[in-house]
């Protein structure tokens, strides 16, 4: 069970009661802080990538793993009908009080209903949790894709997270997908049940897509090894 630390910390940022930042790291990486302002970006302070995304939106949207709901915010002033979707209670308390009008609590493999566009963002792939499980969540994709939908999914290549000083790598072939990372998260001192995290490079993704037939399309490259996929039919 989680103790859903990220929706605790997304509450008290909206309440007015930020005094600490969120605490990350991985089984391959030090702490690192993850600053609850960014949690509730503006249009303007988004990544090219997201930016790129929502441009490329049409349709009803489904935005999955909303957080705190900026994306779909800003959709939602454009006039798209947006669903949001996130297992955090938390975050989807905070995207309902920020004026959300469709949001609910729930895993994406839950959702039923059918999208044009389905929006996984901020590595959207990390939902997938292990590349075992992503024909899993790329399958249930498809099946809530209407025709001619399109799925819109960011992640990064995290090869240079294994580099050492001299260029050299060091990936342990007989281990499971690089990306395949343990996600440490804490807030305020009490520590999350770690979480597997998965992060994509783009040509293991395509594989996995053609392999359930679905079309594989980069759309974009990012600033640091990440990028902007799009998926359809
Ligand atoms: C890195 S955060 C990104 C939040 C938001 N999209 C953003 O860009 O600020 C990932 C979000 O996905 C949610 N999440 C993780 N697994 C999920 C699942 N299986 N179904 C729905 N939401 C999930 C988390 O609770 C969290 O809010």
């Amino acid at each position: 069970m989680t103790k859903d630390l990220f929706g605790k910390a997304l509450l008290d940022y909206h309440k007015g009661n930020y005094t600490e930042d969120l605490i990350t790291s991985t089984n391959i990486s030090d702490e690192d802080v993850l600053p609850l302002p960014y949690l509730f970006r503006a249009y303007s302070e988004m990544p090219k990538l997201e930016k790129k995304a929502l441009q490329l939106c049409k349709g009803n949207v489904l935005d999955v793993g909303c957080g705190s709901g900026s994306h779909s915010l800003y959709l939602q002033e454009k006039g798209f009908k947006v669903k949001a979707i996130d297992n955090s209670k938390g975050a989807i308390r905070v995207a309902e009080q920020r004026g959300v009008l469709h949001t609910e609590l729930k895993p994406l493999l839950e959702e039923t209903d059918t999208f044009d566009t389905i929006m996984l963002l901020m590595n959207g792939t990390g939902i997938f949790q292990t590349l075992e499980q992503t024909p899993k969540y790329l399958n249930h994709l498809k099946t809530i894709l209407n025709p001619n939908g399109q799925i819109l999914i960011d992640s990064s290549d995290i090869k240079y997270m294994y580099q050492d000083d001299d260029g050299g790598y060091w990936l342990d072939m007989n281990a499971n997908y690089y990306g395949e990372l343990d996600y440490f998260l804490s807030y305020k001192g009490e520590k999350e049940t770690p979480i597997k995290w998965l992060y994509l490079d783009f040509e293991t993704l395509k594989t996995a897509c053609e392999t359930i037939g679905l079309d594989c399309e980069k759309i974009m490259d990012g600033k640091h090894y990440d990028y902007l996929a799009k998926l359809s039919i």
